[in-house]
């Protein structure tokens, strides 16, 4: 399962591939509007010099012909640069076309089955459903996910399910359990996901354990050391 940062923020990125976690981001007008009036294609393009696996930019035009000629100009940026298309009619349009001119689409806005089979059938690279927005209006993001998996093994469809709108840990566990391809998450989460209470406990315990043999032994401590010197030198 590949990990992508759902964000725009510089810091973010370079924190989150510094952890080695990262394999690609994806990003959108809101994540890229939370920057502060950064100039897109320039933002994509330091985004691309961090991280070399697949980056989303997405489209802002609504009809077919300004999301073609946006679509181009992103995926010249960079070889990474996956497009993202909202799962409209224009949008699915513009999938096939991208597709066919060999530039990978990436299917966003996507809250039921019906539309991750439509983004397949146009070619798509990835399918994004969005698994909070459907929880916030009550209905299962993760169901819907689990669905397009299963729908797209039927067909060995080769379009990637990449859960996306993950809010908390158990949104990326039970996608994995799901068996998407990618789950995009913010940095929070990444974080969320390292920690454990149990971890930091067994570790202060430890450590706590370690300091007082150390404390208890002061000779034998000395020519160990010694000894770990000799063998070294
Ligand atoms: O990039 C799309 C996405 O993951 C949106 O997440 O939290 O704004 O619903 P959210």
């Amino acid at each position: 399962m590949k990990f992508f940062l759902d964000t725009a923020n510089l810091n973010e990125i370079r924190e989150g591939v510094s952890l080695g976690l990262v394999d690609g981001i994806t990003t959108n007008p809101s994540l890229v509007a939370k920057e502060g009036g950064v100039d897109f294609k320039q933002h994509v393009v330091a985004i691309c010099e961090l991280v070399a696996g697949d980056v989303s930019a997405e489209v802002t035009s609504l009809d077919t012909e300004g999301m073609l000629s946006e679509g181009r100009e992103y995926a010249a940026i960079a070889p990474n640069v996956v497009v993202k298309c909202p799962l409209t009619a224009d949008g699915l349009r513009a999938t096939r076309q991208l597709t066919s001119e060999g530039i990978r689409v990436n299917v966003t806005l996507c809250f039921s089955p019906a539309q991750a089979i439509l983004a397949a059938k146009a070619g798509a690279a990835y399918i994004s459903p969005f698994i909070g927005r459907l929880d916030d209006i009550g209905q299962n993001g993760l169901e819907l996910v689990r669905d397009i998996v299963e729908i797209y093994n039927n067909y060995n469809w080769k379009t990637e399910v990449l859960a996306a709108s993950i809010r908390h840990p158990i949104h990326v566990i039970e996608t994995a359990r799901a068996g998407a391809d990618v789950a995009t998450m913010p940095f929070k989460v990444m974080q969320q996901l390292i920690k454990h209470p149990l971890t930091d406990k067994g570790l202060d315990q430890f450590l706590a354990d370690w300091r007082k043999s150390v404390s208890s032994k002061p000779d034998q401590n000395v020519n160990l050391l010694k000894e770990v010197v000799n063998v070294r030198q």
